[in-house]
């Protein structure tokens, strides 16, 4: 199995960890970033994984910022992207089983290692118990979405960027 994990900077080690814990599971990752401490912002990181998520490059995503708001409400307005926020085990559950989620978010700064590991068992062991009526539902909810993620735009953050460089960005 693969899996795109991405973050923003605030959590960067949680995220290594969580690469570690996946790695150990025989879990192949691609670590979409951030790497380091250094300043940036999670929505390009939810692009990153929801993109590899909705074109089938990888079979599921994981996700997480400081409270794992941020950045799974980036990644689910991709279209394909079903991202379930919780700390909670049975939600995930719930959300893979019900709702077919493909992609896991959680607070770093919210959820401690142990509550993570068992959160991400619980996403991977879960399968998606496939009826016509959820399939149905599911492609309701997938046709909201307006954002194509073969469309491209790899330079949609470029202008945000080019400003953190020059230090005009300021929380
Ligand atoms: C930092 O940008 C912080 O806002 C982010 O990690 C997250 O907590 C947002 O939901």
């Amino acid at each position: 199995m693969k899996i795109a994990v991405g973050c923003d900077h605030i959590v960067t080690e949680i995220k290594n960890e969580v690469v570690k814990y996946l790695e150990k599971k025989g879990i192949e990752v691609i670590d979409c970033g951030t790497y380091d401490k250094e300043r940036t912002h999670y929505p390009i990181y939810g692009k990153r994984v929801g993109e590899k998520v909705a074109l089938k490059e990888v079979e599921l995503g994981i996700v997480l910022c400081g409270t794992g708001v941020g950045i799974t409400n980036a990644v689910n307005k991709i279209k394909g992207i079903r991202c379930v926020l919780t700390q909670d085990v049975s939600v995930v559950r719930y959300a893979r089983e019900v709702l077919n989620a493909n992609v896991l978010g959680f607070g770093g700064r919210v959820s401690g290692m142990g509550v993570i590991e068992d959160l991400i068992d619980a996403f991977l062991e879960t399968e998606y118990a496939e009826t016509e009526e959820r399939n149905q539902m599911i492609e309701k909810i997938d046709h909201l979405i307006q954002h194509d993620p073969a469309c491209g735009k790899e330079n949609l953050f470029d202008d945000l960027l080019e400003k953190w460089e020059r230090g005009e960005y300021h929380d």
